[in-house]
């Protein structure tokens, strides 16, 4: 029999349980921060110190987390099926808890990147980006991470294993980032799709909704699609 093709598509509320705060609902990210002013272009021109301090605060605290049931039950899922991750988070747990194919659309906190030549990439792990620090070719280092305003990357890779999955699970996002969210329509009509959040899900009826939390769901899930 065909070895199963799963797609799980995560947001920040898979890695809610580990302890790093959400974009929206309460105590999100962006209750506390106005988004243009620490996520965009016109933000890190106009004070990219700022810019670095939220990136720093969020690097460190993600150094001190730990992927949780949720992204444990996904990677072992490797050893049954083909598992492709693609995630809108930019934290390393799914890595971390051993998933090896992981397509980050909106960047990875992990990484450094030139501000003048977005090809120069370096890992940095956990370490701050203060002003002052430099690539290669002597530019000022920024956070590789997808700002409002600039634009995903390795969507036309994402959409093509969206469309060839047989099983996708979507979890702990709220959909509401575009051009990321959009990529669901590339789902067949044929795959058994779940999505796992808090709140009612604004997705097609095709979609099983399971409400609650994903350490809870998402190991059923896996282990369902085990068999
Ligand atoms: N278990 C499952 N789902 C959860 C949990 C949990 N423990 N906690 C929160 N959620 C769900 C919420 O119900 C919500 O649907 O996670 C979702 C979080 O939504 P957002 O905070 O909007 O996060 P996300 O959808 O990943 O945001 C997308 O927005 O700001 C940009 O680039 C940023 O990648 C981010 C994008």
């Amino acid at each position: 029999m065909r070895k199963k093709k799963v797609l799980i598509f995560s947001g920040a509320g898979i890695s809610a349980e580990s302890g790093l705060q959400t974009f929206r609902g309460q105590n999100g990210l962006w209750e506390n921060y106005p988004v243009e002013s620490v996520a965009s272009p016109e933000g890190w021109r106009s004070n990219p110190q700022r810019v670095l301090r939220f990136y720093n605060q969020r690097r460190t605290q993600l150094s001190a987390a730990k992927p949780n049931e949720a992204h444990q039950a996904i990677a072992r899922l490797e050893k049954h099926c083909e598992v492709v991750v693609v995630t809108q988070n930019v934290d390393d747990l799914h890595e971390r808890a051993g998933s090896t194919q992981v397509l980050h659309l909106h960047g990875e906190l992990c990484k450094a990147r030139s501000s003048d030549e977005e090809n120069l990439v370096y890992h940095i792990a956990y370490k701050n980006i203060n002003l002052g620090d430099k690539c290669e070719r002597g530019s000022q280092l920024r956070p590789h991470i997808v700002w409002f305003g600039e634009y995903p990357f390795l969507l036309e890779e994402a959409g093509e294993h969206i469309a060839s999955a047989s099983h996708i699970l979507v979890v702990g996002t709220s959909l509401q980032v575009q051009p990321a969210a959009s990529l669901l329509s590339y789902a067949t009509q044929a795959a058994e799709k779940v999505i796992i959040s808090l709140e009612a899900s604004g997705l097609a009826n095709s979609f099983i909704h399971l409400q609650g939390k994903a350490t809870q769901h998402v190991p059923e899930i896996c282990s369902a699609w085990t068999k």
